[in-house]
C-alpha cells in the first residue's frame, strides 16, 4: 500500500521482552534493558527505499523493501525513505525481536503519517501484525505487564516490576522460530494443567506485588509449554536448574525460547548467568549470558527533524 508520509526523520527505540515468565503463557511479559533502534528518514534526496541493518540480524534480515519495517511502512523500492536499524535484540531467541521490529515500525508510521493516533491504535495495529500481547504490551509500555485481548479490545495491566532484581538471560547460539515452538504444543490441556497454571499466575502477581520473591520458584513452574519445548532446546531444563543452584529466585524459558531467563538478587546476576552458560555447554550448546535490568519506560520516539 502506498502511504502519504511526512518528510521527517524519527528515531524509535524499543526494548527486548521476555514473555510467559513460566506459567503466564501468552499473557505475562516484561521489558528488558536491551534495545533495537530504528531511524526512519523520509526525504527527497534518498535514492529509493534504502534499508541498512546493523547489529543483530545484519546479513540475515532483509536489507531491501522486503524488510519487515519497510513492509509495515508500506514502502516500495521507489520510495525515498531510508531505514536504519541498529539491533541489540538477538533474532529468534525468545526475546521479542520480531515484536520490537513490528512495534518500532508502527510507532514510526504513527510519527510520519498525518493524523493523530493513540496508544490503543498502536497496540491493535502491532497486535494485528504480531499477535502476541505478552511481547507487544511490555515493549510499548515498559515494566512487567499482563496483556490480553477481550474481543477487539486490548486489556493491559501493569504489575509491580521487580526492579530490585537482576534479569539474566542466557542466549543459545541457535535460532528457534516461534511458529515451530508453537506447533509442538498440544491444542487441548487437561483440567489439572489449567488449575496448576491459573494458581501460579495468581501467585506470581502476588509475589511481585509483595516482593515475596521466594515464591517465584513455585510461581514460575509451567506445564503448558516448557515440557514440550524441552526437546527443541537442549540444555533448557539443566540451565533452569543451574540458575536455581546459583541463587536465582525464578527461572523459565524466555518466550518461545531458546533463551532461558532468570530473576536473581543483583549480586548473584553474573554467577547465575555463568551457571546457565555452563549448563548449556555441558549439552554442547554454545550460549552467552547477559545480566540486564527491567526497562520501565517502554518504547520511545524522538523526532530528529
Ligand atoms: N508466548 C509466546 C509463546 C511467545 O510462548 O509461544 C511469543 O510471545
Amino acid at each position: 500500500m502506498r502511504r502519504a508520509l511526512k518528510p521527517a526523520r524519527v528515531r524509535v527505540r524499543v526494548p527486548a521482552t521476555t514473555s510467559n515468565l513460566g506459567a503466564g503463557f501468552d499473557v505475562l511479559g516484561m521489558a528488558l534493558t536491551l534495545y533495537n533502534e530504528l531511524e526512519v528518514s523520509v526525504r527527497p534526496g534518498v535514492p529509493g527505499c534504502v534499508v541498512v541493518v546493523e547489529g543483530e540480524g545484519k546479513g540475515s534480515l532483509p536489507a531491501d523493501e522486503t524488510n519487515e519495517v519497510a513492509r509495515v511502512l508500506g514502502l516500495s523500492s521507489s520510495r525515498q525513505v531510508e531505514i536504519r536499524q541498529n539491533n541489540g535484540i538477538p533474532v529468534a531467541r525468545g526475546l521479542g525481536s520480531s515484536a520490537a521490529a513490528r512495534l518500532g515500525a508502527v510507532l514510526a508510521l504513527r510519527a510520519l503519517e498525518p493524523g493523530r493516533k493513540d496508544d490503543d491504535w498502536v497496540l491493535s495495529r502491532a497486535l494485528s501484525l504480531e499477535g502476541h500481547p505478552d511481547n507487544v504490551v511490555p515493549a510499548l509500555l515498559g515494566g512487567a505487564r499482563l496483556g490480553l485481548q477481550d474481543g477487539g479490545r486490548v486489556v493491559n495491566v501493569p504489575l509491580r516490576a521487580p526492579r530490585d532484581l537482576a534479569a539474566v538471560v542466557c542466549i543459545p547460539a541457535f535460532e528457534l522460530s516461534t511458529e515451530k515452538a508453537r506447533r509442538i504444543l498440544p491444542r487441548r490441556v487437561p483440567r489439572a494443567d489449567a488449575v496448576f497454571t491459573s494458581a501460579r499466575v495468581g501467585l506470581l502477581v502476588y509475589a511481585f506485588e509483595r516482593r515475596q520473591y521466594q515464591l517465584l520458584k513455585t510461581a514460575m513452574q509451567d506445564v503448558l509449554h516448557q515440557p514440550y519445548r524441552r526437546r527443541l532446546v537442549p540444555g533448557m531444563s539443566e540451565a533452569i536448574d543451574a540458575a536455581y543452584a546459583a541463587g536465582a529466585f525464578g527461572a523459565a524459558l524466555s518466550g518461545a525460547g531458546p533463551s532461558v531467563f532468570a530473576l536473581a538478587p543483583k549480586r548473584s546476576g553474573a554467577s547465575v548467568g555463568r551457571a546457565m552458560e555452563k549448563a548449556f555447554h555441558r549439552r554442547r550448546v554454545a550460549s552467552r549470558a547477559l545480566t540486564l535490568g527491567i526497562d520501565t519506560r517502554g518504547a520511545t520516539v524522538t523526532r530528529l527533524s
